[in-house]
């Protein structure tokens, strides 16, 4: 982070945006302007003084050295207050992947991990994780995903990836062929062929996975029905069904990736596929959005008998979930806490996906009834112009052929709402997308 900061501030003085002469926001003033620590401001200026381009005043503060840069047209200086200066240092992130963390810090948080903190350390650990956690879990999966799991077909992970990596590191034999939405998850299929697998891509379109067509030889097929990343689709029930008899006809298996199924705003959240037949399916759940995906727990579901050999072939790996982390997220289940804080971010995420869909107004979007993140249906060359003008004016945003595999068949740009700090950045951030991709 200190070295994007030089890099900004030293692009800033470069153009002139920061004016030789100017005074800097004191360290710590920009640290909590930017929501950073105050070290990786100081370290960026102790670069940018070693550089030259910076020069301190004792006891007056930190300056743009004279001569380093044209100065800027005096009525700019001026105007130059420091909140302007910070945005245009201070980039809009609107890339999917990540959750909002800003209303994380509560006092249930910082309770449950000092609690937690407290475990003795366990010299053996059973790979299927804390039974205290596994049981608070599996209550929890029934209120929030209207499925009952036996807590003997559920074991700890560090996460949906970790999940897919033990279940693919158990079922998959060198050269098996696994389907992967295409476009798709990058990271599962990179877990899923470095375990040997053969990478088969199966088509999706605005309502998911699209089951007819899907070959007959495929050992598992990698899906994520609650809202298929990237395009946003929810699968439908009949698509649900067809595929479940797809994976009985053919002795195959169907990993559900859950990674958002908590957050959908028009209607209730549709029950896990899990629950209709988990004798074909196994699902992967997360902490990544309704918490923090640096929480490193997840959970793995299924048949017991198969949940089994993931554990006994997890231990012949050495590997495991901390258990500090464990521990604090039984803590935060026991006491409700969880549930209350996705709640709460529930109407966070609903107030801006309303943000985020009134700043994109006229503009096609798919996929913006669950999630964290919705697509924009903008056609090349406009999707990729979009975003690399979009970056230049500080917003990131992320292009759909980032996310297949094989040749690009949809093209738009993904939005994230989790990432970006305010409502008010949000809407910025998306009238500037809104402006380049009419
Ligand atoms: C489709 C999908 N699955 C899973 C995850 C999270 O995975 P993990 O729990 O391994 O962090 C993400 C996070 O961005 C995701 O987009």
């Amino acid at each position: 982070m200190s070295a994007q900061l030089v890099a900004q501030l030293r692009a800033a003085m470069g153009e002139g945006r920061l004016a030789a002469g100017e005074r800097l926001p004191s360290s710590r003033a920009l640290a909590v302007l930017l929501g950073v620590s105050r070290t990786v401001v100081t370290e960026a200026y102790e670069q940018l003084y070693a550089e030259g381009w910076l020069e301190g005043r004792h006891g007056s503060g930190t300056y743009v050295t004279e001569g380093v840069t044209a100065p800027m047209p005096a009525p700019q200086v001026v105007e130059m207050r420091p909140v302007r200066r910070a945005a245009a240092l201070h980039e809009i992130d609107l890339r999917p992947g990540l959750a909002w963390i800003g209303a994380l810090d509560t006092p249930a948080w910082r309770r449950a991990w000092r609690l937690a903190s407290g475990m003795p350390p366990q010299q053996r650990q059973d790979p299927h994780g804390l039974p205290g956690l596994r049981q608070a879990l599996a209550e929890y999966i029934r209120r929030s995903r209207g499925v009952t799991c036996p807590v003997d077909g559920l074991l700890v992970t560090r996460g949906a990836t970790n999940g897919l990596d033990l279940l693919a590191a158990t079922v998959v034999r060198p050269g098996d062929r696994v389907g992967v939405e295409e476009p798709g998850y990058s990271r599962a299929r990179a877990v899923l062929s470095g375990r040997g697998a053969e990478l088969v891509p199966c088509p999706v379109d605005e309502h998911g996975l699209v089951v007819d067509g899907l070959p007959d030889d495929l050992r598992l097929v990698y899906t994520t029905p609650s809202h298929q990343f990237p395009m946003g689709g929810v699968l439908p029930v009949p698509r649900r069904q067809a595929l479940l008899a797809w994976a009985r006809r053919n002795g195959a298996l169907i990993a559900e990736d859950d990674y958002d199924g908590e957050f959908r705003y028009d209607v209730a959240p549709l029950p896990a596929l899990y629950g209709l037949d988990p004798e074909v399916v196994v699902y992967l759940g997360t902490t990544a959005k309704i918490l923090t995906a640096d929480m490193g727990v997840g959970w793995l579901v299924g048949r017991p008998d198969l949940v089994a050999e993931v554990a006994l072939r997890r231990e012949a790996l050495n590997d495991r979930t901390a258990v500090v982390p464990q521990d604090a997220l039984r803590l935060l289940l026991e006491r409700g806490d969880l549930d209350r804080y996705v709640r709460r971010m529930r109407a966070e995420y609903a107030r801006r996906r309303e943000v985020v869909v009134q700043a994109l107004d006229g503009l096609p979007l798919r996929g913006d009834t669950a999630g964290l993140h919705l697509v924009v249906d903008v056609a090349e060359p406009v999707a990729a112009r979009a975003a690399r003008e979009a970056a230049r004016r500080g917003v990131l945003v992320e292009t759909l052929d980032r996310h297949h595999m094989g040749p690009v068949s949809a093209s738009g740009l993904v939005i994230g709402y989790g990432s970006a700090a305010t409502l008010a950045e949000l809407r910025e951030g998306c009238e500037i997308v809104r402006t380049l991709a009419l």
